[in-house]
């Protein structure tokens, strides 16, 4: 099958407007990426090397986001949406190049499993002129039913057109299919709309091809296959069933979730063996972890490398340019950004490190700043092997701590530390024998003439 050409005519005209929403439905995230990028990458897992994506509404915002995900799609533009069948002719030009395997897909089924797909094409390689992807529910209503007659599939009658016995059907279009490209246009061309939308229909190329004694099969899928988003509660219907997809894979992959359902993945994360994430952790896109660590309760982790048996959290929170090496460890209510915390480095507690590097073994004592924003740009901290930066330091960037270098607790860090060097950075200390009692004494006097005078 692997000589055998495909193009996906992935169709995203549609308004959406139950979202309610600005954005065109198909841009909007599931797991973070967007859900028509979804079932890009489906076909592409399917070996869909060519790409049509069908738009209409939004199409400036849909071509922009398309060259992100798919760079290499050509749109189409529907310009009135006449039905699946129009939709799918407006990438004629895309079909009549020739291709084995014609895949149409609509944007908004972002859970289509590449392997649906993958059979369908097989049944194409078998012979087949059109394959329907087909499922079974015991609500069928408003979707369309799949006619059978003598265990052959005859017709796809949308909801609108069936009799009352038709309606009783529970086997649907799930809307996905599959076309023999050598067929495709002579087919599309002769759907007409003389129906109860007056719509051109997809569906309507099963009876047609049947009629002409090409080979119609449908093929059957799970029902989230086909899930179709029309509004944000089935967004995020989806989104969890993507979820409890992606932490099962996880945890069968070796990776520990003790409360599988708090945790939440992005479309990317990388996730080595033996790592144990405790609940209530959020990976927002880019993070990459090795095997081995320990991520705590409630961090909130995006964009970070996180290198083999580091220790995050609980409560931390590791922005974009994270970059955790060997056996390094962020604490609680840590941030870090932009910044390298190396080999068996230690930022444990309340602190923020930006636009930085912690070198090897260093150990940052709570509450440590690094100031590294004056308004207007950004300024690098650089702190060397083994230093030891003492609680509640301010360290103003730019300026570097040497290798050993010794921080005293408190400092302001303006200049930079030598090797080895201990600094201080605050204002000496006074200590006053029997200060304090006399201090007390007079306050509490004063105090005492104040309520006496009334
Ligand atoms: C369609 C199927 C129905 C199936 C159901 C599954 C047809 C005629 N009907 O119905 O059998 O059970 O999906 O969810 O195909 N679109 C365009 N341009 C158009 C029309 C539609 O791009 O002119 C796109 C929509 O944005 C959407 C997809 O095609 O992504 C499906 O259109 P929709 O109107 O949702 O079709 P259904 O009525 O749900
Ligand atoms: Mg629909």
């Amino acid at each position: 099958m692997s000589q055998r050409t495909c193009l996906s005519v992935i169709l995203a005209a549609g308004e959406g407007t139950r979202m309610k929403s600005a954005v065109p439905k198909v841009l909007h995230p599931i797991a973070g990426l967007p859900m028509v990028a979804h079932v890009v990458r489906a076909a592409e897992a399917a070996g869909s090397g060519d790409l049509a994506l069908v738009i209409g509404h939004g199409a400036d915002e849909m071509r922009k986001a398309t060259q992100k995900f798919a760079p290499k799609a050509e749109t189409f533009v529907q310009d009135k949406r006449l039905g699946t069948a129009h939709a799918v002719l407006a990438a004629r030009d895309a079909i009549s190049k020739g291709y084995d395997d014609i895949l149409v897909m609509f944007g908004d089924t972002p859970l289509i499993d590449p392997a649906v797909l993958t059979a369908a094409r097989l049944k194409l390689a078998e012979g087949a002129a059109v394959v329907v992807v087909g499922f079974r529910t015991s609500n069928p209503s408003g979707y369309g039913r799949l006619i059978e007659k003598g265990g052959k599939l005859i017709a796809i009658r949308e909801e609108k057109d069936c009799t009352d016995e038709e309606k009783k059907i529970t086997f649907c279009n799930g809307g996905l299919m599959a076309v023999a490209g050598k067929h495709a246009l002579t087919l599309l061309d002769q759907v007409g709309n003389n129906n109860a939308k007056a719509e051109y229909y997809l569906t309507d190329i099963v009876e047609i091809a049947g009629g002409q004694g090409f080979d119609v099969v449908a093929a059957e899928a799970g029902f989230e296959n086909v899930l179709g988003i029309n509004n944000r509660a089935e967004l995020a219907a989806a989104e969890g069933i993507w979820q409890t997809r992606r932490r099962r894979e996880a945890m069968l992959s070796g990776v520990t979730l003790i409360a599988p359902e708090t945790v939440f993945f992005s479309h990317d994360t990388e996730i080595g063996a033996d790592t144990i994430v405790e609940p209530n952790v959020w990976f927002g896109p880019g993070v990459k972890i090795a095997t081995g660590a320990k991520i705590h309760a409630f961090s909130h982790i995006e964009g970070a490398t996180i290198a083999s048996n580091c220790d995050v959290g609980p409560y931390a929170r590791l922005r974009p340019g994270s970059d955790l090496r060997q056996k390094a460890k962020v604490g609680n209510f840590c941030e870090v950004k932009q910044a390298t915390i190396e080999e068996g480095a230690k930022v444990n507690h309340l602190t923020y490190i930006g636009d930085a590097r912690v070198g090897a073994g260093a150990n940052i004592g709570a509450g440590t700043i690094t100031c590294n924003y004056d308004g207007y740009s950004k300024f690098f901290t650089d702190i060397g092997e083994g230093a030891f930066v003492g609680s509640n330091s301010s360290l103003v960037a730019p300026v570097t701590i040497g290798k050993g270098g010794y921080i005293a607790s408190g400092s302001v860090i303006t200049e930079s530390v030598p090797d080895d060097a201990l600094a201080f950075g605050r204002a000496r200390q006074r200590t006053l024998a029997g200060k304090g009692k006399e201090l007390r004494e007079r306050f509490a006097s004063a105090a005492a003439a104040k309520k006496a005078g009334g």
